[in-house]
């Protein structure tokens, strides 16, 4: 079971410069950070709705939609971009129907973007889970979704 928001929030002071540390620890417990999160933080630290989302919009590291089972990472950095990560990415979006940062409604698999996942020689490059598939086509892609349930 993992710990509830009350006693997450009950180790950090009431103060607005808590909320990143609250954050980071509601996500490592969680994997993301819900509304309900969200609403209970507000009143622990006095800080609306609103400066929370404004303030960690600019943290990648947080997430506000629940993980699906599986995450799939499109590397958008340099050399996957030019040779057709946008095209992988857009054809997943569409097949999916949801946008990068989102989950699917059956949970099946999250969606994102980064941007540069280390191995450029075999762009473009797509993450899903741990597993890396270099030189991506979206035929191929569309195949190895098949194995992810
Ligand atoms: S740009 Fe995609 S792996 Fe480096």
């Amino acid at each position: 079971m993992p710990e509830p928001i009350e006693s997450i929030l009950a180790k950090h002071d009431r103060k607005q410069e808590e909320l990143i540390p609250v954050l980071q620890d509601i996500q490592k417990e969680y994997g993301y950070i819900s509304p309900e999160s969200v609403k209970k933080i507000s009143r622990y630290l006095r800080i609306s709705e609103n400066q929370i989302y404004g303030v960690s919009s600019f943290y990648a590291q947080f997430r506000f939609t629940e993980p699906g089972r599986h995450s799939l990472k499109v590397c958008l950095g340099t050399a996957c971009h030019v040779r057709g990560g946008a095209t992988l990415l857009e054809m997943l979006e569409r097949s999916l129907g949801i946008h990068c940062g989102e989950t699917t409604s059956d949970k099946r698999f999250d969606l994102e973007r980064v941007a540069c996942l280390g191995c450029c020689a075999l762009s473009p490059v797509v993450q899903i889970d741990k597993e890396i598939y270099s030189r991506m086509t979206v035929n191929k892609l569309t195949e190895h979704l098949k194995d992810y349930e």
